[in-house]
């Protein structure tokens, strides 16, 4: 460690990031672009992202934004049991805005407890459910449990405010981040028919249920007209699959009847995977982040924190940049053999290697599958395996602050969560990241998505 003398060492990303990285001491200053955008899906636009957001950037949007659509088009309608609404309630004020955000609760039964009443301001507001048990003698439905959820979804577009767009469903323990919402809705035309979702990340989930389905943990969206006929169609269909156990399968038979297929959105996360989803969450495809769920099947995301906490610790990130939320970023710090992942908002990693981009892009398999199955394969996306070889094993650093300078930048600083041990990489003798405590990211104060449009406005 004798070469290391100064605090700082600097190393740009320049497409999106400059990562500083805090040694106990360091020395280099050095310089590092990182090859291609990996902001740009497209190999077209590989044009590097200015680090400063000085630009016009965000005039140039207004002029070319191809919608006005805002939180207030969207109503939330979400089903909850008063049981779990005592635990759960923490998950969705985590993002919920009061007097902002649209929407409604629909529990069970009436709230009850010293926990619960009176009853919280930063809490959607409840309704109670339809009468289930005379809904279930019109229709013969076999679960009530189902009817219940099926039929939310007209009560809560009869409540629709006017001028809504967008109807959003989703559970009690549905974390869902609005902005990124607004963002990719306003995309699409509103007067037409839409069905958003999410699969499940269970591969025999889809084929079980149904791969045109929406996991609705992960949210299911419909645009307004849509959510109108469903509305109107309800009890028909909910008549014709009164033998359904599945309202997420119903929801998507009812919606298929109309005419119209799930677009699946790679943001919206159902969650049915268990134990730790760091690997999960570090790896995250090149797509708004617009949800997670199951918060309580996995193991908190956050190390040293409680399930609550994490929630209320990743929107704290969100409040900042929902476009950059756990979007991936690879840089390689050539001189050291050292590979960086930052997974903004939530987590950096250090590789002793070189490690190819096409590697480092598929979650490490840190979480278990959703059910018991022997084989694979067991998920919906590429994964790795988990290894304690030092060349293949990062060194993980979760997020621990956020701030804005005053550069107008953002800054997430990532904190070492445990020593890794297992040796150094052979490849990195001369400069084990064991030492590394805390990596520093900044990033442009713009959103994400105006820096985009800034760019393809210009070529
Ligand atoms: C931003 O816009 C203003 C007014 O239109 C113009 O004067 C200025 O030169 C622009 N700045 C940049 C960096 O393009
Ligand atoms: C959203 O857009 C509507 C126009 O469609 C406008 O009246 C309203 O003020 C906007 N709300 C917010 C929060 O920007
Ligand atoms: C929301 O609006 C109501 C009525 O205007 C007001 O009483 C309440 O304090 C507001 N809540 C918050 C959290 O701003
Ligand atoms: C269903 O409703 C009808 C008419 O109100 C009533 O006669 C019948 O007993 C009800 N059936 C059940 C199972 O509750
Ligand atoms: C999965 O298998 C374990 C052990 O074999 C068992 O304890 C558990 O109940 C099973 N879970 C399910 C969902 O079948
Ligand atoms: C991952 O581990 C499993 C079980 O330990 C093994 O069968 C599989 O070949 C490994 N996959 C890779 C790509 O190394
Ligand atoms: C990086 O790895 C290569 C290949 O193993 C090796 O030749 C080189 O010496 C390493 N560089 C450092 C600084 O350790």
């Amino acid at each position: 460690m004798s070469t290391f003398e100064s605090p700082i060492v600097i190393w740009f990303c320049k497409t999106v990031l400059i990562c500083g990285v805090v040694l106990y001491v360091a020395t280099i200053v050095f310089l590092n672009v990182c090859p291609s955008s990996d902001l740009i899906s497209s190999s077209k636009f590989t044009v590097s992202l200015p680090d400063n957001s000085q630009s016009n950037a965000s005039s140039t949007v207004t002029q070319i934004s191809i919608s006005d659509t805002n939180i207030s088009h969207l109503v939330f309608g979400l089903l909850g049991s008063e049981e779990a609404w005592h635990h759960r309630k923490p998950y969705i004020e985590s993002w919920w805005r009061p007097n902002v955000t649209i929407g409604l609760l629909l529990l069970d039964v009436p709230p009850q407890g010293e926990d619960l009443l009176p009853w919280s301001l930063n809490s959607p507001p409840y309704r109670l459910s339809d009468d289930v048990p005379k809904l279930v003698n019109e229709t013969n439905h076999v679960d009530p449990r189902v009817l219940r959820m099926v039929h939310g979804i007209m009560e809560v577009v009869r409540e629709a405010h006017e001028g809504v767009r967008w109807v959003i469903m989703g559970d009690d323990d549905s974390i869902f981040f609005v902005d990124n919402m607004v963002d990719i809705l306003g995309q699409y035309d509103h007067t037409k028919y839409y069905y958003f979702g999410g699969h499940s990340e269970f591969i025999i989930a889809n084929s079980f249920f149904s791969f045109h389905q929406a996991f609705g943990g992960a949210g299911i969206i419909l645009s307004y007209p849509l959510a109108k006929a469903f509305a109107e169609n309800v009890m028909s269909c909910l008549k014709r699959y009164a033998h359904y156990k599945s309202a997420d399968k119903t929801t998507m038979s009812c919606i298929a009847d109309i005419g119209v297929n799930l677009s699946p959105l790679q943001g919206m996360h159902q969650i049915d995977l268990r134990g730790d989803l760091t690997g999960f969450l570090s790896s995250h495809p090149k797509s708004l982040l617009m949800s997670l769920h199951h918060f309580d099947t996995v193991e908190p995301i956050f190390p040293s924190m409680d399930r609550a906490q994490s929630a209320y610790h990743l929107q704290n990130a969100a409040k900042f940049d929902q476009s950059r939320m756990l979007q991936q970023t690879i840089c390689f710090k050539r001189a050291n053999n050292w590979t960086f992942s930052v997974s903004w908002g939530y987590s950096a990693h250090i590789y002793e290697n070189i490690m190819p981009r096409s590697l480092i892009q598929n979650p490490i398999e840190t979480f278990k599958p959703w059910g018991n199955i022997t084989f694979p394969p067991h998920y919906l996306f590429d994964t790795r395996n988990f290894s304690w070889d030092p060349c293949e094993a990062p060194h993980m650093y979760f997020l621990q602050s956020i701030v804005k300078t005053r550069r107008n930048k953002i800054l997430t600083k990532y904190t070492r969560a445990w020593p890794r041990g297992k040796g150094v990489c052979l490849h990195a003798e001369k400069y084990p990241a064991e030492y590394v405590n805390e990596i520093h990211v900044y990033s442009p104060a713009t959103k994400r998505i105006q820096v985009m449009f800034y760019y393809l406005n210009l070529l």
